[in-house]
């Protein structure tokens, strides 16, 4: 019986593509950092130092992951916050795995209507820009929940190397200098803001010291008081006393509402890995699930990476999720979302029965699946760790766009989102990342907007830790992290190569596809247009510096050996640290 069931396995196995991992090849990209205990990966040196630290000294992965994420609020304030929010993906040791919800959420005086002028239209930068655009912050709440329920540190030590670079200062590197210059209009606009990051009028520039005496105090609050204070203390009192007199809408009992929800995470095979990734209000997880389905009926190490057969591929699976993400996805707890279908192998049959492999599906005839049956801105960060039990935590928070609404609440040094923009201002039409979304999406008092945030854990096929990722970009986090995941498991790469090979991105609309600079060659590029897709160097439209698709930290553990690997994008300057 036994022999039978293990030859039974056997046959199984066989009939699965091979993951070609025995063979894992490096390309032209650094080694992965190794290390034999812990890694944390994130988007800036500093704060991956303090998170090293944090577990050096016996902290777990969720408490150097809260380090971390208070160290870039201090030192990455393009993105890192506790004035934003975001969503963390924790699996246990033993297999057991939650996903922290701590997005933020539209103050009750919110309606659906809010940003449309006397015209019918939207009030241009009226949901990016300013008191209005804020939501209620959720990072506080979120990490607060995560170090009482899954940390071995006490939240006041957690807060201390933050707090103390934010009365120290750190010196401003090119990369930070750089998206000062290209957002100093908008933190100009407000007072504290212009104080702050603004010299004496002008931007920090590489190697300035820049010091944050009131973020400091406030840390100060919250390590002394405990994370509540942000929504119940001086912190939150100063906050809706400066929401009151600039006309935005958080009040001191939307700030007192606010909770953090533990979610079930998404669970999915692809090629016999288990995939654990975020559910909504994201819409990461179930465009990722379905994105995978679509393409499991294709074998893409034949296709060959960046060939235009597998670029074509990717290109009309994107396309497919995308119409699909603008019409059913939204905050699961206000609209009925239909999970299972969407995320089922069945679905992604059907939705590829008009896929060509020789012709570029338009967008106009692509509309949203039958359910029935069954600027550019990238200013979002990602961090990953795992510690030496096999814990891991991978963690997406933001401001929204580059520092958020460009305020910051008067007297608390705390940057502010603009996470409102998230929301679908007037349905059908697009946001700041050109994306359309619909009712589903709609603003609504007590609702979280529709994400693309998707921190992502994949198994091996015996079901233990593999690796763990995510990014940030916009809509185009949820593409990166897939073609990382197909650079894993379909073509083999090693995780640095996975992260920093070529991407593309398509959202449906507008109907383009998207590429990095001598992201894909010139042969490739005409064969798809041949095939009919509009293709754009992002170099060629993007409206900032930064002509890249996203910005990876993912750990891995090497099988055979459990040597932990890190790996850092090389498209933003961060850096994975073990030890
Ligand atoms: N603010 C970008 C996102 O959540 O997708």
């Amino acid at each position: 019986m036994q022999t039978i069931r293990i030859v039974a396995i056997a046959v199984a196995l066989t009939l699965l593509p091979s993951i070609p991992a025995g063979r894992s090849a490096r390309a032209a990209s650094r080694e992965p950092v190794r290390a034999r205990s812990g890694i944390v990966a994130s988007t800036h040196p500093l704060a991956s130092q303090i998170g090293v630290e944090v577990l050096r000294k016996g902290g777990n992965a969720v408490d150097a992951a809260v380090a971390v994420g208070l160290a870039l609020a201090v030192c990455y304030p393009v993105a890192g916050n506790i004035g934003g929010g975001g969503f963390m993906l924790i699996r246990f040791p033993d297999g057991r795995a939650t996903a922290i919800d701590y997005r933020e959420m539209a103050p009750a005086a919110a309606s659906r209507d809010m940003y449309i002028g006397p015209d019918g239209n939207v009030v241009p930068r009226s949901s990016s820009v300013g008191y209005r655009a804020v939501g209620i912050p959720g990072t506080p709440a979120g990490f607060g929940l995560a170090v009482e329920k899954y940390g071995r540190w006490k939240w006041s030590r957690l807060v201390e190397p933050a707090r103390r670079m934010a009365v120290d200062g750190f010196a401003v590197d090119f990369r930070e200098q750089r998206n000062l210059d290209s957002e100093a209009g908008k933190l100009a606009l407000f007072a504290d803001s212009k104080r702050i990051f603004l010299r004496n009028g002008r931007p920090y520039r590489e190697g300035e010291i820049l010091r944050q005496p009131e973020l400091a105090a406030t840390l100060g609050r919250m390590q002394r008081l405990g994370w509540r204070e942000f929504y119940e203390g001086a912190t939150a009192r100063r906050i809706a006393a400066d929401m009151k007199a600039n006309g935005g809408l958080i009040t001191l009992a939307d700030l007192a509402s606010y909770r953090a929800r533990e979610r079930t995470p998404l669970r999915t095979k692809y090629r016999g890995c288990e995939i654990l990734t975020m559910p909504p209000p994201s819409s990461g997880g179930i465009a990722l699930i379905e994105m995978l389905h679509m393409l499991e009926q294709h074998d893409l190490e034949a296709l060959g990476f960046g060939s235009s057969a597998s670029l074509h591929l990717l290109a009309e699976v994107m396309r497919r999720a995308f119409a699909d993400r603008a019409e059913y996805l939204g905050d699961a707890d206000f609209v009925k979302v239909p999970v299972d279908v969407l995320i089922s192998d069945e679905y992604a049959r059907r939705r590829m029965k008009s896929f060509d492999r020789r012709r570029a599906t338009p967008s106009a005839e692509v509309g949203p699946g039958d359910v029935r049956a069954g600027h550019e801105s990238d200013q979002t960060t990602h961090f990953t760790v795992v510690d030496s039990d096999g814990l891991v935590v991978t963690n997406t928070y933001t401001l929204n766009l580059g520092y958020g609404s460009g305020v910051v609440a008067a007297g608390t040094g705390v940057l502010l989102n603009n996470e409102m923009d998230d929301f679908a201002a007037k349905p059908g039409t697009a946001n700041e990342f050109n994306l359309i979304q619909k009712e589903a999406n709609a603003v609504a008092a007590g609702k979280r907007p529709l994400s693309s945030m998707t921190p992502t854990i994949v198994l091996d096929r015996e079901g233990n830790f593999w690796f763990a990722l995510g990014s940030p970009g916009g809509p185009t986090i949820i593409n990166t992290v897939l073609q990382v995941i197909l650079n894993v498991i379909d073509h083999g790469m090693d995780i640095q190569a996975a992260v920093d090979a070529p991407r593309i991105h398509h959202q449906w609309f507008p109907d383009r596809l998207v590429c990095e600079p001598y992201g894909m060659t010139r042969d490739v590029k005409q064969a798809l247009t041949g095939f009919g897709h509009t293709v754009f160097d992002r170099s060629e439209i993007a409206d900032s510096w930064r002509p890249y698709i996203g910005d990876t930290h993912a750990v891995m553990i090497e099988r055979g050996t459990r040597i932990r690997l890190g790996a850092s994008d090389s498209r933003n300057g961060g850096m994975a640290i073990g030890y």
